[in-house]
């Protein structure tokens, strides 16, 4: 027995031994199995240990149990140094490094209308201009009647106008043909002088390359004691050369008419169509872009403004139409498709100023 035993003892010396010198975990996983394993040299002496008397068996087993415990000891400790060394060497290979420059941003882009709607705001803003907003579902009311437009009046059937359901109390309702109704909501509520801007969303049941069922426009309206056409002029002369960015650009009033303003100009800018190039500026040829005029004074008694005592001017643009010329797109369509490869070519940086569609208004 006691040869065996030193048999033994050398066995788990060997064993330690091996496993301290293990040097990765397919190795020491090698030595568990040889010493441990089902067919282990640990495994095959202890049962061995039946064909030993009571005795013997009992202190053979004592020796044995302790054999094996401080070998796997010796494993398991040896594993956990094996694993974690792994880990380290891991972690060192995959290390980030930090200093690589980072991936572009696919940053979003600014929308031609708003980007329009937020320079043309900056503008009138820099005039003295607030901006002012109404509902997109109006009355008959405000859309026409109002407007110095009558049930009879042709100009109600000029703006194709979509027609809703009554309200519950019968009041007629239509999708706002345009943002004028804007100026007579305004001056009910608000005491002279105003001086707004209103712009926003506008409905027509007209479909085709040049019109679409929603577009936008903006409306302007100034009421005070002293107003007149001669400031009309002037505040859209340097709206008009601010917003294309040609100082000398001609702009022509010409007389026009619409119900609500007496008398009505249709305001045209300069441009060239040379040799097949557009180009708005000095030139040979004129391009009509907003429609404006002395508020009519049937719309100021309307809204209780005397019009004995103030008078104004209003005006009124479409946002596409003056996006479309200034930033030379071809097509109104796209506008409303929002295909990303549109929205990359003529999508825009925000501008680095308040504007409305940040909340130039909170
Ligand atoms: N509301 C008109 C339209 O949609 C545009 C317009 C013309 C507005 C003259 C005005 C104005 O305020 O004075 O065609």
């Amino acid at each position: 027995m006691v040869i065996i035993m030193d048999e033994w003892l050398e066995l788990k010396a060997n064993l330690i031994k091996a496993a301290e010198e293990s040097s990765d975990l397919e190795a020491i996983e090698a030595i568990r199995i040889s010493a441990v394993g089902k067919k282990g040299s640990i495994t095959g002496l202890m049962k061995s240990l039946g064909g030993l008397d009571a005795e013997s068996r009992k202190e053979a087993g004592q020796l044995l149990n302790k054999i094996k415990t401080e070998v796997t000891a010796a494993i398991d400790s040896r594993k956990v140094d094996l694993e974690s060394s792994a880990l380290e060497a891991q972690l060192l290979k995959d290390r980030v490094d930090v200093t690589l420059p980072v991936r572009p941003d696919k940053a979003g882009s600014i929308h031609p209308i708003t980007q329009t709607i937020d320079e043309l705001t900056a503008i009138f803003c820099q005039m003295g201009f607030s901006v002012a907003e109404g509902p997109h579902i109006e009355t008959d009311y405000y859309n026409f009647t109002a407007l110095n437009i009558p049930p009879e009046h042709p100009a109600r059937q000029e703006q194709d106008t979509f027609y809703l359901p009554p309200d519950d109390t019968g009041v007629p309702r239509v999708l706002r043909t345009h943002t004028s109704p804007v100026q007579i909501r305004t001056m009910e509520k608000t005491a002279p002088p105003i001086k707004i801007i209103v712009p926003g969303r506008t409905f027509r049941s007209d479909h085709d390359a040049t019109h679409s069922p929603m577009f936008h426009q903006v409306e302007g309206l100034v009421i005070d004691k002293k107003s007149h056409m001669g400031h009309l002029k002037g505040c859209l002369i340097d709206f008009c050369r601010a917003f294309f960015g040609v100082d000398d650009l001609p702009v022509r009033f010409r007389p026009s008419y619409f119900p609500f303003t007496e008398p009505s100009a249709e305001v045209d800018i300069g441009c060239t169509r040379a040799g097949g190039e557009f180009r708005i500026g000095k030139g040979d040829d004129w391009l009509e872009i907003l429609g404006s005029g002395m508020v009519h004074p049937r719309v100021l008694a309307g809204c209780g403004i005397d019009p004995d005592e103030y008078q104004g001017f209003a005006f009124g643009m479409g946002i596409e139409r003056i996006a479309m010329l200034k930033y030379g797109i071809p097509d109104l369509r796209p506008f409303y498709d929002s295909d990303i490869r549109w929205l990359k070519h003529y999508g825009f940086v925000p501008l680095d100023i308040p504007t409305v569609s940040k909340g130039i208004n909170q």
